[in-house]
């Protein structure tokens, strides 16, 4: 029997119009252009400004082109998985709600909450639904609006993050491409380096918290950043070696976006030129749940059916991991001259 796989069938990306540049910053906290630049890659970041939006409506303005372009009506959807860690409301999840907004009534809807591997563990999970011939047609939403949880007057973290979203089509095929192997990993000890204080059933909201500023991302910056060097090389390398793939059979590494210093470190261990590793964070910033997505439309036109392609992540958990996906369709074709990421 041939095997069905999940495929990545389109794409399209939503950033708000509101810029944070490295000069404003500067005005805010005691950093500099050049500190953020050589520590980070990080030039500006786009900002969700409007009252009364949240990751729903981000994932709207992502899947309504995304829906447009792949002649897709919102009555063929039956699954839909939001990775996110700043949902709209802590339930119903953002999913429901993105579902609703779209006018999707024939899914069924969840979140999916892994910080910065969100994605990934999404892909992974939406694929096993399609791969059983349960689902047919999963609209994946992905992304964060950070800046509701950032503290604009900590330097260590506000110079970091920045809100956009991604919408990614999945469909079942039987050609040899999509999804093919994933190595996902989780060590929840590693909480006490990057996580919210306040917020959940353990500590919920109050005047207290809110004065002791306990609803922001905490971050131990130096831990994180030498377990996600090492949590995304080395699932990279498991992947790598169970599918007998060296780097020059790969046509493109996708990383999680979250320090330049880190992409060259993961890219250099595993042997990966940077012209084939996909790298945006100087006009994003780290959009947590956005950047992958993020970075596939904004190649999309440059991806062909049958690209070996390595997506990596790392993020709060500690949770991490990498898939390996032989990409379904013709990029150019299908973008077609029209803009990947929509901004407004
Ligand atoms: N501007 C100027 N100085 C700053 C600063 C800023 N925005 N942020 C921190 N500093 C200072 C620190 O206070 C410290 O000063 P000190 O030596 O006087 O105490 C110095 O710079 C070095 O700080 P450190 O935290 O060691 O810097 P770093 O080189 O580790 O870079 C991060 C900090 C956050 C950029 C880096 O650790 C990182 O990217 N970590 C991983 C983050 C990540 O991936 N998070 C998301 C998970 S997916």
């Amino acid at each position: 029997m041939t095997q069905i796989r999940a495929a990545i069938a389109g794409i399209h990306g939503y950033v708000p119009k509101d810029l944070l540049t490295n000069a404003d910053l500067e005005q805010m906290v005691d950093t500099s252009d050049e500190w953020i630049t050589s520590r980070t890659g990080i030039k500006q970041r786009h900002i969700l400004k409007e009252p009364n939006t949240a990751v729903s409506d981000m994932g709207v303005r992502a899947a309504r082109p995304l829906l447009e372009k792949t002649g897709t009506s919102v009555d063929e959807i039956d699954l839909v998985i939001c990775a996110t860690s700043t949902p709209d409301l802590v339930f119903p999840s953002t999913a429901c709600l993105t579902a609703d907004k779209l006018g999707i009534k024939n899914a069924f809807c969840f979140d999916v909450m892994a910080a910065c591997s969100g994605l990934i563990y999404t892909l992974t999970t939406a694929s096993k639904f399609i791969e059983s011939g349960s689902h047919k047609c999963v609209l994946v939403i992905s992304g964060d609006k950070m800046s509701s949880i950032i503290d604009y007057t900590d330097r260590k973290t506000c110079v970091i993050f920045g809100d956009g979203c991604g919408a990614l089509l999945l469909k079942p095929t039987t050609d040899g491409t999509g999804i093919l192997d994933a190595e996902l990993q989780s060590d929840g000890s590693g909480a006490q380096y990057l996580h919210m204080k306040a917020g959940g059933s353990l500590k919920p909201a109050s005047h207290e918290t809110v004065d002791a500023r306990e609803h922001f991302v905490f971050q131990d910056g130096g831990p994180v950043f030498k377990r996600a060097v090492q949590g995304m090389s080395g699932t990279l390398r498991t992947v790598m070696q169970r599918n007998d793939l060296a780097a020059d059979d790969v046509a493109w590494v996708v990383p999680h976006q979250a320090n330049e210093r880190i992409i060259r470190s993961v890219a250099s261990m595993a042997d990966f030129p940077m012209e084939r590793v996909m790298m945006n964070i100087e006009r994003y910033g780290n959009t947590t749940n956005g950047t992958i997505p993020l970075c596939l439309a904004e190649w999309e036109k440059h991806l062909k059916s049958g690209d070996n392609i390595l997506l990596t992540a790392f993020g709060g958990g500690f949770t991490w991991g990498s898939v390996y996906l032989k990409w379904h369709y013709d990029g150019a074709a299908a973008s077609n001259g029209q803009t990947p990421i929509s901004v407004f």
